[in-house]
């Protein structure tokens, strides 16, 4: 009665309309502020409401794939008489960048790395084979090709690109495929398959069976592609991805291990995954161990001390390099893993195909595994500093796994086949020819899409949607 007496049944409702209103609008603006600006420090109201986005941060993927480790440290036993070497063994010098190395060769120079292929392959299996329509019944949206290979030789039936960096990562992924086909010791014997592979960050239809470039665990249907990045990506300071690798060898004899700053060093951009990185700024402010900083690209001259912008090779020149994904899987982790360094990142939730090799314990442990908030960022640093030659394993370790292994040229070129390979034992053979009625109710056969070498020739308008339909 009392409460009716001060406000009447009107005013009572205006009073919640507005405040209800206000309320809205300080979270709205709260989030935009809190997602978009480069402040490194947010207001604790700000930090609160400030959603996880496509980061669900308690999930994470650990992988413990020390059997393949272990066996890849032998030499290959090959025990058909047939095959000319009866022991062969990977050498990162000799064989580093041969893209044309055997089947025998990349099963034993690389187990493990056939991991996700497999499984996404028997998770198919259980399902039926992957028909023609199930790749033609949907729209291909942002960031998609549909190709085929056909006797070995590369064609691109269909494109849905959106802009320039869309358009450069579907034509580097197309290059390192063909790159991979080109160089097979057996051409003939490659498989005639069709697929749609997509070079978004994010699946855009995680339940389609698509190519992509990470998946989430329970992303069953998804088959991991190698990042465009190992053909190129053209940024300062990047370039071909063993070309960034042999720079990060050339700054190791002039920079060896002990030569290193004994700090922990990450430059990125806030805004790609405000919670999750934010968390890691904060558990390295004010530490002495920290070089911990944004970037922004925009501002050349960045002002705030000690957060100047840094090349990945650069990145070497610290003992610990921290990762943080981004959007979904941040690409600069293969780059950190060219260093010398000890990797230190949060429990990955992003998977690539080559992440079943990361080994967070044990005498083979090649990175450094913290929580997803950074909670325990602090200590792991003090018990590092605190045991130099543990840290000095590890780093050594992630030469040995990943820059003079898993991430090679090689490497990427065996993958990309076995995929090929995989696909084809569960998706139809498709045919070269269509076809298409040709006016006067008479029909005639067409060949079906573009050859890669004819695509790249092509300006950026036919690239992007490609084949252009006819007004
Ligand atoms: C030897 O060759 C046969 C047939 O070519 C094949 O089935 C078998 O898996 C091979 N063995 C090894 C160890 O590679
Ligand atoms: C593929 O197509 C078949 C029928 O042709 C259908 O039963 C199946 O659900 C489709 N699979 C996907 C992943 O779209």
């Amino acid at each position: 009665m009392i409460l009716r007496r001060r406000c009447g049944a009107s005013d009572c409702l205006a009073w919640f309309f507005i405040s209800g209103i206000a309320l809205v609008f300080f979270l709205i603006c709260s989030i935009l502020y809190g997602t978009r600006t480069e402040n490194p420090s947010l207001p604790q109201a700000v930090q609160e409401v400030l959603p996880a986005g496509r980061c669900l941060c308690q999930q994470s993927t650990t992988f413990n794939c020390e059997s393949c480790l272990d066996c890849a440290a032998r030499p290959a036993i090959v025990a058909n008489a047939t095959h000319a070497l009866e022991t062969w063994e990977f050498d990162f010098r000799r064989d580093g960048s041969n893209y044309g190395l055997d089947e025998d060769q990349c099963a034993a120079a690389f187990p493990g790395l056939f991991e996700d292929i497999e499984r996404a392959k028997n998770f198919r299996k259980g399902r039926g084979l992957v028909t023609q329509k199930n790749l033609t019944d949907f729209e291909l949206t942002k960031g998609m090709v549909r190709a085929m290979i056909h006797d070995g030789q590369l064609y691109i039936l269909q494109t849905c690109l959106v802009d320039n960096i869309n358009r450069q990562k579907a034509v580097a992924s197309l290059a390192a495929l063909h790159r991979a086909i080109s160089a097979a010791r057996d051409r003939p014997a490659i498989a005639n398959i069709e697929f749609v592979l997509s070079v978004e960050d994010l699946p855009a239809q995680p339940e389609k069976p698509l190519w992509m470039l990470a998946r989430r665990a329970q992303d069953e249907d998804l088959w991991l592609i190698p990042d465009f990045g190992w053909w190129s990506w053209d940024m300062p300071a990047l370039g071909a991805f063993d070309e960034v690798a042999d720079e990060a060898m050339q700054r190791e004899r002039l920079e060896p291990w002990d030569a290193k700053k004994e700090k922990l060093v990450w430059r990125g951009k806030l805004n790609f995954a405000p919670k999750l990185r934010r968390a890691l700024v904060e558990a390295a402010k004010g530490k002495s161990w920290s070089d911990v900083g944004q970037v922004k690209w925009e501002d050349t001259e960045f002002k705030e001390p000690g957060a100047h912008f840094l090349g990945p090779v650069d990145q070497c020149s610290y003992m610990f390099i921290a990762h943080a994904e981004g959007r979904s899987y941040s690409g600069a982790l293969k780059y950190r893993q060219l260093c010398r360094s000890v990797i230190v990142s949060h429990k990955l939730q992003w998977i690539q195909h080559y992440h079943y090799l990361l080994l967070a314990s044990g005498a083979k442990q090649n990175y450094v595994e913290v929580e997803r908030d950074f909670s325990d960022l602090s200590s792991t640093m003090d018990d590092l500093l605190a045991h130099p030659e543990k840290a000095k394993r590890i780093a050594d370790n992630n030469v040995k796994t990943f820059r003079e292994r898993y991430l090679t040229g090689a490497a990427e070129a065996c993958y990309w086949r076995a995929l090929v390979q995989a696909w084809k034992e569960i998706s139809f053979e498709p045919s070269l020819y269509e076809t298409v009625a040709d006016g006067q109710n008479k029909a005639r056969q067409q060949k079906r899409g573009v050859r890669y070498e004819t695509f790249i020739l092509y300006d950026y308008e036919s690239q992007v949607t490609f084949p252009q339909v006819a007004q």
